[in-house]
């Protein structure tokens, strides 16, 4: 195998990002966000500005790594203050569970996600097969967005309900900061998260939580590459 050939993963990666790129049409405001597979979307509306086939087009950033890569792509950038309401958003996710809800936040950037996500009219979510999980909590911790003040105090709280919770830290081991000044609990759930609506509740009702990781109800489609080509899997009507 050619050593410098793309892995099957990230080879996955790109198919399903390069096809959720193909639904943006002139004119669209579309929500970007972050992560190693929704920046071979945002490569793609790069490409397709570039080559004419698509203008008038901007994008909301939901992380600074995000804006610097649409900025090198030649995506214009808008916020939500000018374009409140999005045509679509194009988004990476940890899990994906089988009624399309989610863990998101790996990447650090899940409260700019659920706002831009919250903003789109269309929600498209772009993974490799491996993200797929029968029950959320299962292949990833769910991370939770905390104010860096005593953020302690939620620790025993998650272990009450069922969790493993670990402070994010870098290699120097000091605590991993958000682009909004957050620090990021990741809090494993051994048995998976049985009900992440109560969960979602439990967590948000406490004061110094931001945001959790758990997208639920927010995705329209999921792009999901594997060895077979793109899938895509609709949330089924009401
Ligand atoms: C960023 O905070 C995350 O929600 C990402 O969208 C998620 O971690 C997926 O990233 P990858 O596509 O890099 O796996």
């Amino acid at each position: 195998m050619n050593a410098l050939a793309p892995s099957p993963i990230e080879q996955h990666k790109r198919r399903a990002g390069e096809a959720a790129a193909m639904l943006v049409e002139t004119g669209m405001a579309v929500g970007l966000g972050t992560g190693s597979t929704v920046r071979y979307a945002i490569e793609a509306i790069g490409r397709r500005i570039a080559e004419g086939a698509i203008d008038g087009v901007v994008g909301v950033a939901t992380s600074v790594a995000t804006e610097r890569l649409a900025a090198a792509c030649g995506v214009p950038l808008t916020t939500l203050a000018d374009r409140p309401a999005l045509d679509l958003c194009v988004d990476g996710a940890d899990e994906v569970a089988p009624n399309l809800d989610l863990v998101k936040g790996l990447g650090a950037a899940l409260l700019r996600e659920k706002i831009v996500a919250a903003a789109a009219r269309r929600r498209v979510i772009v993974v490799d097969a491996g993200k797929l999980v029968d029950r959320l909590g299962t292949r990833a911790p769910l991370p939770i967005a905390v104010v860096p003040f005593a953020w302690q105090v939620h620790l025993d709280p998650l272990r009450a309900l069922g969790g493993e919770p670990v402070l994010r830290r870098d290699a120097a081991g000091r605590a991993v900061v958000s682009d909004d000044g957050l620090y990021l609990v990741d809090c494993r759930f051994p048995a998976g998260i049985a009900r992440p609506e109560a969960l979602e509740a439990a967590l948000r009702a406490r004061a110094g939580v931001v945001a959790t990781g758990l997208f639920l109800g927010m995705t329209e489609a999921v792009y999901v590459a594997g060895p077979h080509g793109v899938e895509v899997r609709e949330r089924p009507g009401p």
